[in-house]
Protein backbone atom coordinates (compact mmCIF):
# COMPACT_ATOMS: atom_id res chain seq x y z
CA UNK A 1 0.00 0.00 0.00
CA UNK A 2 2.04 3.41 -0.88
CA UNK A 3 -0.79 5.61 -0.21
CA UNK A 4 -2.23 5.38 3.27
CA UNK A 5 -4.68 8.49 2.71
CA UNK A 6 -6.34 9.38 -0.95
CA UNK A 7 -8.74 12.36 -1.40
CA UNK A 8 -10.36 12.24 -4.96
CA UNK A 9 -12.22 15.60 -6.43
CA UNK A 10 -13.55 16.45 -2.78
CA UNK A 11 -15.89 19.26 -2.56
CA UNK A 12 -17.78 20.52 0.29
CA UNK A 13 -20.23 23.81 0.72
CA UNK A 14 -21.24 24.77 4.35
CA UNK A 15 -25.06 25.39 4.67
CA UNK A 16 -24.44 29.35 4.42
CA UNK A 17 -23.08 28.74 1.11
CA UNK A 18 -19.26 28.97 1.38
CA UNK A 19 -17.56 26.84 -1.23
CA UNK A 20 -14.85 25.67 1.33
CA UNK A 21 -13.75 22.79 -0.71
CA UNK A 22 -13.27 22.43 -4.57
CA UNK A 23 -12.08 19.81 -6.77
CA UNK A 24 -9.46 18.71 -4.02
CA UNK A 25 -7.19 15.97 -4.77
CA UNK A 26 -4.06 14.41 -3.28
CA UNK A 27 -2.26 11.45 -1.59
CA UNK A 28 -0.25 11.14 1.21
CA UNK A 29 2.51 7.67 1.43
CA UNK A 30 2.93 6.42 5.08
CA UNK A 31 5.25 7.58 7.17
CA UNK A 32 5.42 10.62 5.73
CA UNK A 33 5.61 14.23 7.40
CA UNK A 34 3.45 16.82 5.74
CA UNK A 35 2.74 20.13 6.24
CA UNK A 36 -0.25 21.53 5.39
CA UNK A 37 -0.30 25.59 4.21
CA UNK A 38 -2.28 28.22 3.06
CA UNK A 39 -3.78 31.95 4.18
CA UNK A 40 -7.33 32.19 6.61
CA UNK A 41 -9.55 30.71 5.40
CA UNK A 42 -8.18 28.39 2.37
CA UNK A 43 -10.20 25.36 3.69
CA UNK A 44 -7.24 23.34 5.58
CA UNK A 45 -9.30 22.67 8.68
CA UNK A 46 -12.15 21.82 6.41
CA UNK A 47 -10.30 19.42 4.75
CA UNK A 48 -8.70 17.75 7.96
CA UNK A 49 -12.14 17.25 9.05
CA UNK A 50 -12.97 15.08 6.24
CA UNK A 51 -10.07 13.29 7.20
CA UNK A 52 -11.28 11.29 10.21
CA UNK A 53 -14.86 11.28 9.03
CA UNK A 54 -16.33 14.63 11.48
CA UNK A 55 -17.62 15.33 7.90
CA UNK A 56 -18.13 13.08 4.92
CA UNK A 57 -17.88 14.07 1.56
CA UNK A 58 -20.88 15.96 -0.40
CA UNK A 59 -18.98 15.11 -3.44
CA UNK A 60 -15.57 12.89 -3.82
CA UNK A 61 -13.71 10.18 -2.36
CA UNK A 62 -11.33 10.40 1.25
CA UNK A 63 -10.06 6.55 1.21
CA UNK A 64 -8.23 6.04 4.38
CA UNK A 65 -6.01 2.98 3.58
CA UNK A 66 -7.63 2.21 0.61
CA UNK A 67 -11.13 2.42 1.99
CA UNK A 68 -13.22 4.96 0.67
CA UNK A 69 -14.65 6.44 3.64
CA UNK A 70 -18.79 6.53 4.51
CA UNK A 71 -21.09 6.84 7.33
CA UNK A 72 -20.38 2.93 8.64
CA UNK A 73 -16.70 3.35 8.46
CA UNK A 74 -16.83 6.69 11.36
CA UNK A 75 -15.68 4.42 14.44
CA UNK A 76 -12.97 2.80 12.24
CA UNK A 77 -11.51 6.11 11.20
CA UNK A 78 -11.00 7.58 14.32
CA UNK A 79 -9.25 5.03 15.67
CA UNK A 80 -6.65 5.13 12.55
CA UNK A 81 -6.83 8.69 12.49
CA UNK A 82 -6.64 11.62 15.33
CA UNK A 83 -7.11 14.81 15.06
CA UNK A 84 -5.39 18.12 17.41
CA UNK A 85 -8.11 20.20 16.30
CA UNK A 86 -7.03 23.97 15.90
CA UNK A 87 -9.31 25.66 18.70
CA UNK A 88 -8.26 22.93 22.03
CA UNK A 89 -11.85 24.45 23.44
CA UNK A 90 -13.42 22.15 20.81
CA UNK A 91 -11.60 19.52 21.95
CA UNK A 92 -12.27 19.65 25.94
CA UNK A 93 -15.01 18.64 27.03
CA UNK A 94 -14.40 16.66 31.48
CA UNK A 95 -14.24 17.61 34.15
CA UNK A 96 -10.48 17.01 34.68
CA UNK A 97 -7.65 17.20 32.38
CA UNK A 98 -6.92 13.59 33.36
CA UNK A 99 -10.52 12.17 32.17
CA UNK A 100 -10.03 14.31 29.55
CA UNK A 101 -6.74 11.82 28.27
CA UNK A 102 -8.30 8.73 29.43
CA UNK A 103 -11.31 9.29 27.41
CA UNK A 104 -10.05 8.49 24.70
CA UNK A 105 -8.53 5.29 25.41
CA UNK A 106 -12.01 4.19 27.16
CA UNK A 107 -13.44 4.98 23.70
CA UNK A 108 -11.10 2.33 22.34
CA UNK A 109 -11.66 -0.30 24.50
CA UNK A 110 -9.36 -0.01 27.03
CA UNK A 111 -11.04 -1.43 30.12
CA UNK A 112 -7.29 -1.83 32.35
CA UNK A 113 -7.11 1.13 35.20
CA UNK A 114 -3.72 0.74 35.35
CA UNK A 115 -2.56 0.32 32.35
CA UNK A 116 -4.76 3.67 31.42
CA UNK A 117 -3.51 5.01 34.25
CA UNK A 118 0.12 4.52 32.79
CA UNK A 119 -0.61 5.52 29.55
CA UNK A 120 -2.28 9.31 30.63
CA UNK A 121 0.30 9.83 33.14
CA UNK A 122 2.86 9.18 30.52
CA UNK A 123 1.32 11.33 27.88
CA UNK A 124 1.02 14.02 30.43
CA UNK A 125 4.39 14.24 31.11
CA UNK A 126 5.38 14.44 27.44
CA UNK A 127 3.85 17.91 27.07
CA UNK A 128 4.67 18.82 30.81
CA UNK A 129 1.54 19.17 32.15
CA UNK A 130 1.40 16.11 34.58
CA UNK A 131 0.97 19.05 37.24
CA UNK A 132 -2.71 19.60 36.08
CA UNK A 133 -3.98 16.43 35.45
CA UNK A 134 -6.66 17.56 38.31
CA UNK A 135 -7.23 20.37 37.13
CA UNK A 136 -10.57 21.50 35.04
CA UNK A 137 -9.89 21.57 31.73
CA UNK A 138 -11.86 24.99 30.75
CA UNK A 139 -9.49 26.92 33.58
CA UNK A 140 -6.31 26.36 32.00
CA UNK A 141 -4.61 28.71 29.95
CA UNK A 142 -4.57 28.31 26.11
CA UNK A 143 -1.76 26.90 25.45
CA UNK A 144 -2.17 24.54 28.61
CA UNK A 145 -5.09 23.37 26.91
CA UNK A 146 -3.20 22.55 23.39
CA UNK A 147 -0.83 20.90 25.39
CA UNK A 148 -3.71 18.75 26.80
CA UNK A 149 -5.58 18.50 23.36
CA UNK A 150 -2.14 17.28 22.44
CA UNK A 151 -1.52 14.60 25.41
CA UNK A 152 -5.22 13.16 24.32
CA UNK A 153 -3.86 12.02 21.29
CA UNK A 154 -0.34 10.95 22.54
CA UNK A 155 -1.83 8.40 24.87
CA UNK A 156 -3.78 6.66 21.90
CA UNK A 157 -1.19 7.04 19.46
CA UNK A 158 -3.28 6.60 16.26
CA UNK A 159 -1.60 5.44 12.88
CA UNK A 160 -2.11 8.75 11.10
CA UNK A 161 -1.67 11.95 13.34
CA UNK A 162 -3.13 15.10 12.61
CA UNK A 163 -2.35 18.55 13.81
CA UNK A 164 -3.94 21.52 13.15
CA UNK A 165 -1.74 24.85 13.96
CA UNK A 166 -0.18 23.03 16.97
CA UNK A 167 2.58 25.82 17.32
CA UNK A 168 0.21 28.36 17.68
CA UNK A 169 -0.02 29.46 21.24
CA UNK A 170 2.64 26.69 22.66
CA UNK A 171 5.50 29.02 24.09
CA UNK A 172 9.28 28.41 22.67
CA UNK A 173 9.75 25.21 25.17
CA UNK A 174 6.19 23.94 24.38
CA UNK A 175 7.27 24.19 20.59
CA UNK A 176 10.47 22.47 20.96
CA UNK A 177 8.35 19.66 22.95
CA UNK A 178 6.49 19.50 20.03
CA UNK A 179 9.19 19.27 17.48
CA UNK A 180 10.40 16.27 19.71
CA UNK A 181 6.94 14.60 19.93
CA UNK A 182 6.35 14.80 16.06
CA UNK A 183 10.24 13.35 15.61
CA UNK A 184 9.17 10.07 18.23
CA UNK A 185 5.88 10.19 15.97
CA UNK A 186 8.04 10.10 12.73
CA UNK A 187 10.28 7.33 14.21
CA UNK A 188 7.56 5.26 15.36
CA UNK A 189 6.34 4.76 11.48
CA UNK A 190 3.82 7.00 12.10
CA UNK A 191 1.43 9.08 8.97
CA UNK A 192 1.84 12.77 10.17
CA UNK A 193 -0.01 15.97 8.87
CA UNK A 194 0.62 19.10 10.12
CA UNK A 195 -1.74 22.55 9.39
CA UNK A 196 0.87 25.54 10.05
CA UNK A 197 1.13 29.26 9.15
CA UNK A 198 5.08 28.32 10.39
CA UNK A 199 6.95 28.43 7.14
CA UNK A 200 10.24 27.97 8.63
CA UNK A 201 9.05 24.97 10.70
CA UNK A 202 7.23 23.78 7.56
CA UNK A 203 10.38 23.89 5.17
CA UNK A 204 12.72 22.10 7.97
CA UNK A 205 10.41 19.57 8.77
CA UNK A 206 8.37 18.45 6.10
CA UNK A 207 8.66 15.47 3.29
CA UNK A 208 5.61 16.65 1.45
CA UNK A 209 4.38 20.61 1.24
CA UNK A 210 0.44 20.54 0.76
CA UNK A 211 -0.52 24.27 -0.19
CA UNK A 212 -4.43 25.43 -0.43
CA UNK A 213 -5.73 28.44 -1.47
CA UNK A 214 -9.68 29.48 -1.83
CA UNK A 215 -10.59 25.61 -1.34
CA UNK A 216 -8.13 24.10 -3.86
CA UNK A 217 -4.77 22.59 -3.85
CA UNK A 218 -2.40 25.03 -5.21
CA UNK A 219 0.42 23.01 -4.43
CA UNK A 220 1.36 19.59 -4.20
CA UNK A 221 4.69 18.21 -4.24
CA UNK A 222 8.09 19.39 -2.11
CA UNK A 223 9.69 21.78 0.01
CA UNK A 224 11.63 23.17 -3.13
CA UNK A 225 8.73 25.81 -3.99
CA UNK A 226 10.38 27.76 -1.60
CA UNK A 227 13.18 28.40 -3.67
CA UNK A 228 10.36 29.76 -5.75
CA UNK A 229 9.47 33.64 -4.77
CA UNK A 230 6.82 34.14 -7.88
CA UNK A 231 5.15 30.69 -6.66
CA UNK A 232 5.10 31.58 -3.02
CA UNK A 233 3.94 34.86 -3.48
CA UNK A 234 0.76 33.49 -5.55
CA UNK A 235 0.10 31.39 -3.28
CA UNK A 236 -0.34 34.45 -0.45
CA UNK A 237 2.35 33.01 1.48
CA UNK A 238 6.32 34.38 2.09
CA UNK A 239 9.46 32.64 1.88
CA UNK A 240 10.58 31.18 4.67
CA UNK A 241 13.47 32.66 6.71
CA UNK A 242 16.49 30.77 5.52
CA UNK A 243 14.91 31.18 1.47
CA UNK A 244 14.59 35.26 2.36
CA UNK A 245 18.63 34.62 3.44
CA UNK A 246 19.75 33.24 0.38
CA UNK A 247 17.30 35.90 -1.91
CA UNK A 248 18.76 38.64 -0.32
CA UNK A 249 22.70 37.30 -1.13
CA UNK A 250 24.98 38.43 -3.87
CA UNK A 251 25.71 35.85 -6.53
CA UNK A 252 23.27 33.46 -5.08
CA UNK A 253 20.01 32.31 -8.05
CA UNK A 254 17.48 30.73 -5.47
CA UNK A 255 15.26 29.30 -8.16
CA UNK A 256 18.78 27.56 -9.69
CA UNK A 257 19.84 26.13 -5.97
CA UNK A 258 19.96 22.16 -6.10
CA UNK A 259 18.52 21.36 -2.91
CA UNK A 260 18.35 24.39 -1.28
CA UNK A 261 19.25 24.68 2.41
CA UNK A 262 16.06 24.23 4.82
CA UNK A 263 17.40 25.15 8.35
CA UNK A 264 19.93 27.73 9.70
CA UNK A 265 22.68 24.58 10.39
CA UNK A 266 22.34 23.95 6.26
CA UNK A 267 22.57 27.21 5.41
CA UNK A 268 25.80 27.50 7.18
CA UNK A 269 27.42 25.34 5.88
CA UNK A 270 26.18 25.89 2.32
CA UNK A 271 27.68 29.09 2.96
CA UNK A 272 31.01 28.14 4.31
CA UNK A 273 31.46 26.02 1.30
CA UNK A 274 30.69 29.60 -1.39
CA UNK A 275 33.56 30.16 -3.14
CA UNK A 276 35.71 33.17 -2.32
N1 LIG B 1 -19.35 26.16 10.07
C1 LIG B 1 -19.14 26.95 9.02
N2 LIG B 1 -20.20 27.53 8.37
C2 LIG B 1 -20.00 28.33 7.31
N3 LIG B 1 -18.78 28.60 6.77
C3 LIG B 1 -17.71 28.04 7.37
C4 LIG B 1 -17.83 27.20 8.52
N4 LIG B 1 -16.60 26.79 8.89
C5 LIG B 1 -15.75 27.36 8.01
N5 LIG B 1 -16.40 28.11 7.10
C6 LIG B 1 -15.83 28.85 5.96
O1 LIG B 1 -15.16 27.91 5.12
C7 LIG B 1 -13.93 28.46 4.61
C8 LIG B 1 -12.78 27.55 4.99
O2 LIG B 1 -12.61 27.60 6.39
P1 LIG B 1 -11.49 26.75 7.15
O3 LIG B 1 -11.75 26.88 8.60
O4 LIG B 1 -11.44 25.38 6.58
O5 LIG B 1 -10.18 27.55 6.73
P2 LIG B 1 -8.68 27.38 7.22
O6 LIG B 1 -7.82 27.23 6.00
O7 LIG B 1 -8.58 26.31 8.24
O8 LIG B 1 -8.36 28.81 7.87
P3 LIG B 1 -7.43 29.24 9.15
O9 LIG B 1 -6.03 29.39 8.66
O10 LIG B 1 -8.00 30.58 9.53
O11 LIG B 1 -7.60 28.21 10.21
C9 LIG B 1 -13.85 29.88 5.17
O12 LIG B 1 -14.30 30.77 4.19
C10 LIG B 1 -14.78 29.86 6.37
O13 LIG B 1 -15.35 31.13 6.58
MG1 LIG C 1 -8.14 26.29 10.23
Amino acid sequence: MDRIIEVKNLAYTYNDGTEALQDVNFAVKPNSRVAVLGPNGAGKSTLLFHLNALYLAQKGEVYIKSRKIGEKHKDWVRKLVGLVMQDPDDQVFSTTVYEDVAFGLVNFGWQDRDKIDKKVKQALKSVDILNLQDKNPHHLSYGQKKRAAIAGILAVKPEIVIFDEPLSYLDPAGQKTLRRILADLYGEGKTLLVVTHDLDFAVEWADKIIIMKKGEIFYSGDYEIFARPDMIEEADLRLPKIMELLQELEGVDLKRLENPPRDVREAAEYLNNLPG
